[in-house]
C-alpha cells in the first residue's frame, strides 16, 4: 500500500468482528511501532497485548467510569450516546507504556520532560498506518483512568499507561471526519 493512500484511508474504528488476529500479525504491528522516532533512540515505549475476555471486560468497566465522568464534568451530551463497547469486542487490545525516564534532555526543563510521549505517540501512529496496511482497523484509546489501568494491567508506578489500541478486522469502513484545507493550518516564513 502506497504510504500516502494509507494515511488518507486509515480510520479509527469502533466496531470490530470477532476473528483473531493471529500472533505474527500483531509482532508485525508492534515491530512497525519500535520502528519510530524517540528522543535520543530511547525507545520510551513498552507494549501490553490483551487477548483475555476477562482484561477487556475490566477495560471497559473503567471506560464506562470515565466516560460517565467525563459527561459530568464537561457537560457534553454526545457523550451519553458514546459506547465503548469495542474495548470487548476488539480481538486485541494493545496497551502503549511510556517511560518517563527516557525522554531525552528535556528531562532537565523545570516542567519536566514530554519527549517520551512524543515518541510513544509516534510508535502508536506507525502501528496504527501498518495495521491499515493489513486490512486491520485500529482504534486510538485514552479515555482511562492511569492509575486503575496500572492496577489491571500490572504496571509499576514509575511507567505511564498513555494508550490501548484496540485491533481488529473492521466490521466496516468509517468515513472520513473531515480534515480543515492545510493552508489554513500553515504559516510559512521566508
Ligand atoms: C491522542 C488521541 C487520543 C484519542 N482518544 C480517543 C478516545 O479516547 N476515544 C475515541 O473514540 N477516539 C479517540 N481518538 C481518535 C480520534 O477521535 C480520531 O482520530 C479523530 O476523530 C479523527 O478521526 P480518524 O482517526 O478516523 O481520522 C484519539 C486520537 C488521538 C490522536
Amino acid at each position: 500500500m502506497d504510504l500516502f493512500d494509507a494515511m488518507e484511508g486509515r480510520r479509527s474504528c469502533r466496531a470490530f468482528l470477532p476473528d483473531p488476529v493471529d500472533e505474527d500479525t500483531i509482532l508485525k504491528i508492534l515491530r512497525a511501532g519500535t520502528w519510530a522516532p524517540s528522543p535520543m533512540n530511547a525507545q520510551p515505549w513498552e507494549f501490553v497485548v490483551v487477548t483475555s475476555d476477562a482484561v477487556k471486560e475490566a477495560l471497559f468497566d473503567e471506560a464506562e467510569e470515565r466516560r460517565k465522568w467525563g459527561q459530568e464534568v464537561s457537560g457534553w451530551k454526545w457523550l451519553g450516546g458514546y459506547r465503548v463497547d469495542f474495548l470487548k469486542s476488539a480481538p486485541v487490545i494493545i496497551a502503549v507504556i511510556g517511560d518517563p525516564k527516557k525522554t531525552g534532555l528535556d528531562s532537565f526543563l523545570e516542567e519536566g520532560g514530554v519527549g517520551y510521549q512524543h515518541g510513544c505517540a509516534a510508535a502508536i501512529q506507525n502501528m496504527h498506518l501498518a495495521a491499515h496496511a493489513l486490512g486491520l482497523g485500529t482504534l486510538w484509546f485514552t479515555l482511562f483512568d492511569r492509575q486503575v489501568i496500572r492496577k489491571i494491567l500490572g504496571i509499576p508506578d514509575e511507567k505511564i499507561p498513555l494508550a490501548l489500541i484496540c485491533l481488529g478486522k473492521p466490521v466496516t469502513s468509517s468515513p472520513m471526519p473531515p480534515r480543515k484545507d492545510v493552508q489554513e493550518k500553515v504559516r510559512f516564513i521566508r
